[in-house]
């Protein structure tokens, strides 16, 4: 590992081009990025693992733009901006291009850090006219635990799609498999929406851009190459996509460079259409996942 970690919990701001800053923040247990911009995890480290997360080398945190990996927010909708919502208004809603403030770094435990990040009512654009209070907090332990919060602060009743987008790195996405989906009804996005039924183990050799239905269980990243199985615990989510872009999609992206898609997988969990969230005056919807990792042993 390049940077070793440190026997106590520790916080170190890093600032980046464009005013953005990117906070680091080391257990002896592991090290996890965040960026100032979307909240937005970029790495993390546990103690005895190469990094679970893929990030891009081909794309730089700029202002404005979401880097391509890690955890991206997706909030208050999840894909294109539909009706009544303008035209501009960007993909994946407006949480991840925004500045968040970092409004708590606490000690649950021994060897534990946690921080607390808010989006600030100004970041909420005009065409967002409800009063919602969005909350993100993050928990290093051996594993990592990431918290969303979105609290209607409006005197009606509003509905949001959302998403914890998270970029796995993987040893080659074409030898990896997700484990959990078995049965699971799913929206074929590459077919039109097209409802369909996984049959076994999810496996990857092209483009694939799924929302798997009603999926609230645990579900499994088998990475034979790293030797690495991931975790994907969850709680408040209805819906998991599983998406890689593949060849011609991943190069179009223009952030991803020639062979990023064999060495990332994404399997996000959210909220995503038809199952929106319709959270109640004054009330709080939870939006929780636990990833951890443990060794992918031969027959296991
Ligand atoms: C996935 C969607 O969640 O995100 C894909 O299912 C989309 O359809 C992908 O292409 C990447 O989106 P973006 O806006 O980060 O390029």
């Amino acid at each position: 590992m390049s940077n070793p970690l440190p026997d106590f919990p520790s916080v170190e701001f890093a600032p980046m081009d464009g005013g953005l800053t990117k906070i680091i923040a080391s257990t002896p247990l592991g090290r996890v990025s965040i960026l100032d911009q979307g909240a937005q995890i970029l790495e993390w480290t546990p103690r005895d693992s190469p990094s679970v997360l893929y990030l891009s080398p081909d794309s730089p945190p700029r202002p404005g733009k979401s880097p391509r990996g890690g955890i991206p927010i997706c909030w208050p909708w999840f894909g294109a901006a539909m009706p009544p919502l303008p035209q501009t208004a960007p993909a994946h809603g407006f949480a991840r291009n925004q500045l968040w403030r970092l409004r708590e770094i606490s000690y649950p435990a021994s060897r534990t850090l946690s921080l607390r990040f808010e989006l600030p009512a100004a970041a909420q654009p005009d065409y967002w006219p409800t009063p919602v209070r969005l909350s993100l907090s993050i928990q290093i332990r051996e594993s990592l635990e990431v918290e969303l919060l979105t609290h209607n602060e409006a005197d009606l009743s509003i509905t949001i799609t959302e998403a914890l987008h998270t970029y796995f790195r993987v040893g080659d996405v074409r030898k990896t498999t997700v484990e959990g989906l078995q049965g699971t009804r799913f929206i074929d996005k590459l077919q039109d929406g097209t409802p369909a039924q996984q049959d076994g183990s999810v496996t990857i050799d092209r483009e694939i851009d799924r929302i798997y239905l009603n999926t609230p269980h645990t579900l499994r990243i088998n990475d034979p190459l790293l030797g690495r199985r991931i975790l994907i615990e969850k709680s408040g989510s209805h819906s998991t996509v599983v998406w890689n872009p593949w060849i011609e999609k991943g190069l179009a992206l223009g952030d991803l460079g020639t062979e990023g898609y064999l060495q990332m997988l994404c399997v996000e969990s959210g909220n995503m259409d038809p199952a929106g969230i319709e959270i109640a005056p004054g009330d709080t919807h939870r939006l929780w996942v636990r990833y951890s990792h443990e060794p992918l042993l031969r027959g296991n």
